[in-house]
């Protein structure tokens, strides 16, 4: 059985458009492929905490030196870490929030990257170990950013994503924008069929 894990960072409960976004592709998905388990974790409604000293610290330290307090420290970590590898796709719902990720999604990706279990370095420079695993982000944002807006230099919020994604091995990585949602529901529109696009190419790939 395959496992989908559902991170969602927007911190609101209702009306959200990226929230809304994961639940179409996952009831897409259930629909098609019922079979599928369906993990979840709301980083936008239950925030966790922003990395602090005592995190860095026991991030750094080999395994085998931890102390039983940094062993604790590491549990949320440890968890995210482990709730990611058991996914074989991961589904992002990522609101932009001054023209970047929200506070919630950042903090969740500081607890993913870990040296020793989601990268590590080698004589080559630093690997990810995530690979192997599809990764779809369903972006929702007020403004206009794709092809030739003029705010396009704006966005730190997809190459961020690619970036630290790519960086930890998940270099398959799809976007699904929702943009302009301020001005109207024409974007949100367009990002509603591409995933419905979506989950038909995915599903006949997998057939
Ligand atoms: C704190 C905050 C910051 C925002 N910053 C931006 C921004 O920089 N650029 C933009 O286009 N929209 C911005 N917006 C609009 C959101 O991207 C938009 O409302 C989107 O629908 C949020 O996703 P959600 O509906 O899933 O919460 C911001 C909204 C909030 C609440």
């Amino acid at each position: 059985m395959s496992t989908i894990l559902v991170v969602n960072s927007s911190p609101n409960p209702d009306g959200s458009i990226s929230r809304a976004l994961t639940e179409q592709f996952t009831d897409a998905w259930l629909a098609a492929s019922p079979e599928t388990n369906i993990a979840h974790r709301d980083v936008g409604l239950n925030p966790i905490p922003h990395v602090d000293q005592d995190m860095i610290g026991a991030y750094y330290t080999p395994p085998e030196q931890r102390s039983d307090e940094q062993n604790e420290v590491l549990e949320l970590s440890d968890t995210i870490v482990d709730e990611a590898e058991a996914a074989d796709i991961i589904v992002i719902g990522s609101p932009m929030h001054n023209f970047g990720v929200s506070s919630g999604l950042k903090a969740w990706i500081d607890h993913l990257a870990r040296v020793g279990r989601t990268f590590n370095y080698t004589e080559n420079g630093p690997v990810g170990a995530l690979g192997g695993r599809k990764v779809f982000v369903m972006t929702a944002r007020g403004g206009r950013y794709q092809g030739d807006s003029p705010a396009a230099h704006m966005d730190m919020q997809e190459p961020f994503l690619r970036t630290v994604l790519g960086f930890l091995g998940l270099d398959d990585v799809t976007f699904v924008h929702a943009e302009g949602v301020a001005g109207g529901t024409e974007g949100r529109d367009a990002a509603e069929a591409e995933i419905n696009t979506i989950i038909e190419s995915q599903i006949a790939q997998a057939a």
